[in-house]
């Protein structure tokens, strides 16, 4: 399995469409996918229609210790499990503050957890908070979403640092293994001159050792396409919203470099930490 938290703790980028759609998109090649919702506005559970308070429990009930993965996860569409959020999920910062361990809870259920798939997703919320360092304790890889912005770099250096020490702390292994660009005008000047920064600002560390020593930017640019924010109001990913979508198009081939990186990765187990990634810029 290939464990990747979608993270920026800048709102507003595009974690929640990609996680989603990218999600949807491997689930349409035929890979297991499941989507974990660790956000407490609970966006990709509302997005894949499902209702975050219907009773049946969330991730926040995982977290606090009253059940297991299994009893809150609901299988979407054959290839597609999600486990929802709640907005109860803000609270699960404050209440396990006390807590011994409280970095590697979620580590510990999916450790916990019999069912094995190809690929999990965890969409972040826009902090760097317990739930996010819960992500980075429980994945192999993080995915960067970027709106090509003016600002899209600024605060870059606090997540990598946070990656670096989760990395050393709790975490050994843990990869930002991708650059995603998303809501991209591609005829603006900014859009192509933020994207050149990206790159330049990856190539300076590509021959350290630090987690972000092999990041590349996908060459897939998820363009501003309207579909993708009207799919989300319909509960439906843009795989069934609108299949013939540019946005439907960009998850798709997102998807199938997300899938080749995966025949680049040696070992891709969450329990193999000594994998070693070789994937060029
Ligand atoms: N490629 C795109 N084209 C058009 N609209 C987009 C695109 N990507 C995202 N959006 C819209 O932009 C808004 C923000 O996107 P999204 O919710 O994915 O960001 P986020 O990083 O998850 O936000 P938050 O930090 O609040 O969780 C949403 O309304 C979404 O529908
Ligand atoms: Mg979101």
């Amino acid at each position: 399995m290939r464990a990747i938290a979608i993270i920026n703790q800048k709102g507003g980028v595009g974690k929640t469409t990609t996680a989603v759609n990218l999600s949807a998109a491997l689930a349409d090649l035929g890979q297991q996918v499941c989507l974990l919702d660790l956000d407490p506005q609970a966006h990709s559970t509302l997005h894949l229609g499902v209702a975050p308070d219907d009773g049946e429990g969330t991730i926040y009930h995982v977290l606090i210790g009253d059940t297991r993965l299994s009893e809150v996860r609901r299988q979407v569409t054959d290839n597609l499990a999600v486990i929802p959020s709640h907005l109860d999920l803000a609270a699960a910062e404050v209440e396990l503050a006390g807590e011994v361990g409280r970095e590697v809870i979620l580590r510990d259920a999916l450790a916990d957890d019999p069912q094995d798939y190809d690929y999990l997703l965890i969409d972040c919320p826009p902090s760097l908070g317990l739930l996010t360092l819960n992500a980075l304790a429980a994945v192999d890889e993080v995915y960067l979403p970027l709106q090509p912005h003016f600002l899209a770099l600024h605060g870059l250096s606090k997540l990598l640092g946070t990656i670096e020490l989760v990395g050393r702390r709790i975490n050994h292994g843990l990869q930002l293994s991708g650059v995603i660009l998303c809501m991209f005008e591609s005829g603006t000047r900014l859009a192509n001159e933020v994207s050149r920064d990206v790159d330049e600002f990856f190539a300076q560390d590509s021959n350290g050792d630090c987690p972000w020593a092999n990041t590349r930017t996908f060459h897939t640019r998820i363009r501003r396409n309207i579909r993708l924010a009207e799919a989300p109001s319909f509960g439906e990913s843009i795989m069934d919203y609108a299949p013939h979508s540019n946005g439907a198009h960009d998850y798709r081939l997102l998807a199938k470099e997300v899938m080749a990186q995966t025949s680049a990765i040696v070992g891709t187990t969450t329990t193999s930490r000594t994998r070693q990634f070789q994937t060029t810029r």
